[in-house]
């Protein structure tokens, strides 16, 4: 019998964003949304789960502290799994007995600013469903209980959470619209912006835009349906310049929703602005679509772009970090991009060196994986 798992999953960035839910128990949201997963080379969660006759109460450690197992959200994954596996006899009723240990750690500095909660309950969920002999089709509902957005991070490449119509949330899965390799030339950048500002968490944020917001009810009936439908023939298609201008125009739109928010939830600020500004002077240069921003509840923006524009755009945004390069992914790497100090869009700039203070490159990648 197998007592102890360990597995990493995978951080994931939504194009159409999840916001607002229809029920807050459950965690059911009031429309579709659609996301990128990041490659788990670069940001992941990795959890190891021990499960023993000895041990007399559960007990959880995250980033090394030991946090309250009781938390509701957690004790509900939990349950879930052994409840599911107890039905379907995946394991035997002894090791369900038993109480566990999580150790649960993110491969990326928190400084980074980024939300753990998806790649997090993801990981405890699918490192459950691993010592019990669960499948990754029977989790991704469970992995929402934990964190709605978390759902999503149960599969690699491009994901649909479907919003789903019971009311008991069954129906309320994420579904793999195309695998990692599918897309191999689209790139990621995380431009992680210099901001102490403590920001409205996306659970009280959101649970306000739906009290208060006119806005959120146009999106959700008129906008995300179409939006959807078309972003992901977009994915398809490998269309990238239909993708970045749906990604670009839902991001903004769920901006202005937190805007239309009473009292208003601000989650971009001036360098976010300023890299909007800059995404879309780039993009008409030339005349191309060259690259695609979206920003969650924060100022942190993250780029999409395919491969020929990387370098170009990172020689950009290298010029305003902290100092030359030294906290870019490739820097870490030990392999400096090469950058010109003039950039050829120096005039744009309107920042100031310090305005970003993290630069993470990535790509799309897979789902959870089980660590040897
Ligand atoms: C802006 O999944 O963190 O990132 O379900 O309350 O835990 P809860 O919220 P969470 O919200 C994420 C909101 C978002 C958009 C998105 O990821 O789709």
């Amino acid at each position: 019998m197998q007592n102890s798992v360990t597995v990493i999953a995978p951080v994931n960035i939504a194009v159409i964003k999840y916001w607002g839910k229809r029920n807050e128990q459950l965690i059911l949201p009031i429309n579709d949304s659609l996301s990128v997963t990041l490659s788990t080379a670069d940001l992941c969660s990795k959890t190891t789960i021990t499960a023993d006759p000895s041990y007399e109460e559960n007990k959880i450690v995250l980033n090394g502290k030991e946090e309250n197992f009781d938390n509701e959200r957690i004790t509900r994954c939990v349950e879930m799994i052994k409840h599911r596996a107890l039905e379907s006899e995946s394991c035997s009723k002894e090791l369900l007995a038993y109480k566990i240990h999580v150790d649960s750690e993110n491969n990326f500095p928190t400084a980074a600013g980024l939300a753990s909660s998806a790649s997090g309950y993801a990981c405890l969920v699918y490192a459950l469903a691993q010592l019990y002999g669960l499948k990754k089709q029977e989790i991704s509902d469970i992995a929402r209980m934990g964190s709605g957005s978390a759902c999503r991070s149960i599969y690699g490449g491009f994901v649909q959470w479907q919003k789903g119509v019971q009311l008991d949330g069954k129906d309320s899965i994420a579904v793999q619209i195309a695998p990692a390799s599918h897309w191999p030339d689209l790139h990621v950048l995380i431009l992680v912006v210099n901001d102490s500002k403590k920001k409205v968490g996306s659970t009280s944020g959101m649970a306000r835009s739906v009290l208060t917001s006119e806005l959120i009810k146009y999106r959700v009936e008129k906008c995300v349906p179409q939006r959807i439908h078309s972003i992901t023939q977009a994915i398809k298609d490998r269309d990238f310049s239909k993708f970045a201008e749906i990604t670009m125009k839902d991001s903004n739109q769920f901006h202005a929703i937190c805007l239309d928010t009473y009292p208003p939830c601000v989650y971009m600020n001036d360098v976010s602005h300023a890299i909007v500004n800059f995404v879309h002077e780039f993009n008409r240069n030339e005349g191309e679509t060259k690259v695609a921003y979206t920003f969650d509840a924060g100022p942190n923006a993250c780029l999409y772009l395919p491969e020929k524009y990387v370098k170009r755009v990172l020689a950009f945004f290298n010029h305003v970090l902290p100092n030359d390069n030294q906290n870019s992914v490739e820097y870490l790497r030990g392999t400096p991009v090469d950058i010109d100090e003039e950039t050829e869009f120096s005039q744009y700039t309107p920042y100031e060196r310090n305005a970003l203070k993290y630069i993470i490159h990535t790509k799309v990648g897979d789902g959870p994986s089980i660590v040897d």
